[in-house]
């Protein structure tokens, strides 16, 4: 609780790095490898604290994970029948990723299921899960709309026709894993198109999923087959660094092997927007999923009014832009962003309280922030626990007059585990303190 960072003031960025494993994709290869028939080998799986969450639950429901190293293991999996129920509750974490998507797996089981969370987890919405899920048969209940959930097993799932009303990824992918198991086609309209790992990897394991427009649909019935995968480093991560060196006085950037899912890459698209000297070089020999490196080099960036339609591809990378804003040349406008309320912590009024302790004068919105850009003072920002909003001030304290302190910073583990050490690596005058 009491970890922190302390940041002194740096001009250069430079080097050739390379970020950990995706995190929605690491979750994904656990749950999906743990139902699919023999083994499934995972490369540059991420070894950060959500992940290991799920790792240590699957584990928990009987399926056997070889780990060669960090980050390559090798799932061996049982079949979509053949998780047995854990010993206890399962513990999810910090992570909402793991606990949506178990609920839609978990909805379909011939046992029951409870999960539970961490103080931040125990305050985000469950309904907009359980509500379909009960519309497809299941038995599931949450505590005043939150976790705890708890799941009966047993029950005979239907396929379902669903107008999602929010447009989320983990919604999408509970449904799609509930709907492996269900009678008939599991068929849902997104409002607007999100990541889609789940789609990608369900097709790397030989079930076909299609797309037409924004509705996916997959059949059930079907069966996984155990393949190899290869995780590329996260792109919600290389973010950090991206923007550390577009804020930078001197240097040049290379980020190497980085997650390239055109639904991720709305943070791309937004630093391009407001200026930022960034070059995309696509790899040749890309699998499942893009990949490539990213150059950049220092810019002066100019405030934007971000459209809204790139909210859901840079849903995570929201702290960063609001670090952008504050630091570029006029005013930017995030509107249509209400999800970030849902997040880690409330992204908006964390983020909006961050920036004015540093002196920069915004105006939140109930589903965004006008923010005036201008430069960062020394002083002391509460993370509120949130490893995005810890690791996007960190970067912008570069750019500050004086120190910056960042407290409660100990999350930064749950997705970036190494940030301190890389961030040094990289040119960041960073110190991390530990507290018990
Ligand atoms: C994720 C989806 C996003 C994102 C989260 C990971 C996923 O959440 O914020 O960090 O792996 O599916 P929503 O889809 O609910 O916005």
């Amino acid at each position: 609780m009491s970890s922190s960072f302390t940041i002194e003031p740096s001009r250069r960025i430079a080097g050739t790095m390379q970020v950990p494993g995706d995190k929605s994709i690491s979750h994904r290869a656990l749950m999906l490898g743990g139902v699919a028939h023999g083994a499934t080998r995972v490369s540059g799986f991420l070894p950060g604290e959500d992940c290991l969450a799920t790792l240590a639950a699957i584990r928990s429901m009987g399926i056997d994970i070889e780990q060669h190293d960090a980050t390559t293991i090798t799932v061996h999996g049982k079949g979509l029948r053949g998780l047995r129920a854990a010993p206890g509750l399962l513990d999810m974490g910090n992570s909402g990723t793991a606990m949506r998507l178990f609920m839609g797996l978990l909805a379909a089981q011939g046992f029951d299921s409870t999960l539970a969370g961490d103080e931040s987890l125990n305050r985000r919405p469950m309904e907009r899960v359980a509500v379909p899920l009960r519309l497809m048969g299941a038995g599931i209940s949450t505590t005043h709309g939150r976790p705890p959930v708890h799941i009966s097993g047993g029950r005979k799932l239907q396929g379902i026709r669903y107008e999602m009303p929010v447009a989320s990824a983990q919604l999408k992918s509970a449904l799609l894993l509930a709907g492996l198991y269900a009678d008939g086609d599991t068929v849902l309209t997104e409002p607007a198109v999100t990541r889609d790992h789940t789609e990608r990897m369900l097709i790397s394991l030989g079930l076909p999923v299609h797309r037409d427009g924004q509705t996916v649909s997959l059949g059930g019935g079907g069966q996984l087959t155990g393949t190899g995968i290869r995780v590329p480093g996260d792109l919600s991560s290389a973010a950090f660094f991206v923007l550390a060196a577009c804020l930078a006085g001197e240097g040049e950037l290379i980020i190497d092997n980085v997650g390239l899912n055109p639904t991720r890459t709305g943070i791309l698209r937004i630093l391009e927007l407001m200026g930022a000297d960034l070059r995309v070089e696509p790899a040749a020999d890309s699998g499942a999923e893009p990949v490539g490196r990213l150059i950049i080099r220092p810019s002066d960036l100019q405030g934007a009014r971000i459209p809204p339609e790139l909210v859901p591809l840079a849903i995570d990378e929201f702290p960063m832009v609001f670090v952008a804003a504050a630091l570029a040349r006029g005013e930017t406008v995030v509107s249509g962003a209400a999800e970030l309320r849902h997040k880690e912590s409330d992204r908006i009024s964390v983020m909006v309280a961050g920036l004015r302790a540093l002196g920069i004068e915004v105006e939140e919105l109930p589903d965004g922030a006008r923010i005036r850009g201008g430069s960062f003072s020394s002083g002391t920002i509460d993370s509120r626990g949130d490893h995005r909003v810890a690791m996007a001030f960190a970067v912008g304290a570069a750019r500050a007059a004086g120190p910056v302190r960042i407290l409660d910073t100990a999350n930064v583990a749950t997705s970036f585990p190494g940030f301190v050490s890389q961030a040094a690596a990289a040119g960041l005058a960073i110190k991390a303190e530990r507290g018990d």
